[in-house]
């Protein structure tokens, strides 16, 4: 499974980017507008940090603002996704694009449905949201499963991309049933890298070799 960043924050990204696990970044509008900045140049430098898909979302509501919004972004840099939400605009959007040969990211999917009409659009990502299915007492990973299992046969390139991820576990059960990618927020990757016995066993070499040289010096 293939680990994106999913955050417009470009410290954050340059940071995540240096550990050399990055193979693509999402941003939506609302973690735009939590950046200052102008949105393209933005994601220009995204795009020069991280070398893998890059989604840029739409925020025109009919088909054709869409389309027009899509292939504007996409003309950014070769990388760029269009990310389109799931709706029925959203999917006459998409199947436009994706006959233009724009890859398309549809957001906002809840459900093995949508993920079927997503991938029946075009869309060269289906993104399922894990924690705001949970937020209202759903099993977000039951419902990407689901989206797995119902994408398994499916006759496209289609990937699953386990979005709104609020946990490590996410990501691991993410991994587990087969999800093609999770895009995962800074925090959350600083979280997958802790644990207390990795910090006490370093400080316990640390010592040791700092003994060691001692003894060998004196
Ligand atoms: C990314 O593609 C999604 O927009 C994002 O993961 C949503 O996450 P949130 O539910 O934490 O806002």
């Amino acid at each position: 499974m293939k680990l994106f960043i999913d955050t417009a924050d470009l410290k954050e990204i340059e940071t995540l980017a240096a550990w050399g696990v990055l193979k693509g970044v999402t941003t939506n509008p609302s973690l735009l507008a939590q950046v200052d900045g102008d949105e393209m140049s933005i994601y220009r430098r995204i795009c020069e940090l991280v070398d893998g898909p890059i989604s840029a979302e739409v925020v025109a509501s009919g088909r054709a603002g869409m389309v027009e919004e899509g292939k504007r972004l996409a003309a950014l840099h070769p990388n760029i996704v269009v990310k389109i939400p799931t709706s029925a605009e959203g999917l006459a959007a998409t199947a436009v694009l994706a006959s233009q040969d724009i890859p398309v990211n549809m957001t906002l999917c809840f459900t093995a449905p949508q993920a079927l009409l997503a991938a029946s659009s075009g869309a060269r990502y289906v993104s399922p949201f894990v924690g705001r299915y949970d937020d209202i007492g759903n099993s977000g990973i039951d419902a990407l499963r689901e989206v797995v299992e119902a994408l398994l046969g499916f006759d496209s390139e289609v990937e699953v991309l386990a979005a709104s991820i609020r946990t490590p576990i996410h990501v691991i059960e993410a991994a587990k049933m087969g999800a093609d990618i999770a895009t995962i927020p800074p925090k959350i990757f600083y979280q997958m890298l802790e644990h207390p016995l990795t910090n006490i066993g370093l400080e316990k070499f640390n010592q040791d070799a700092a003994a060691r040289q001692a003894r060998q010096a004196g």
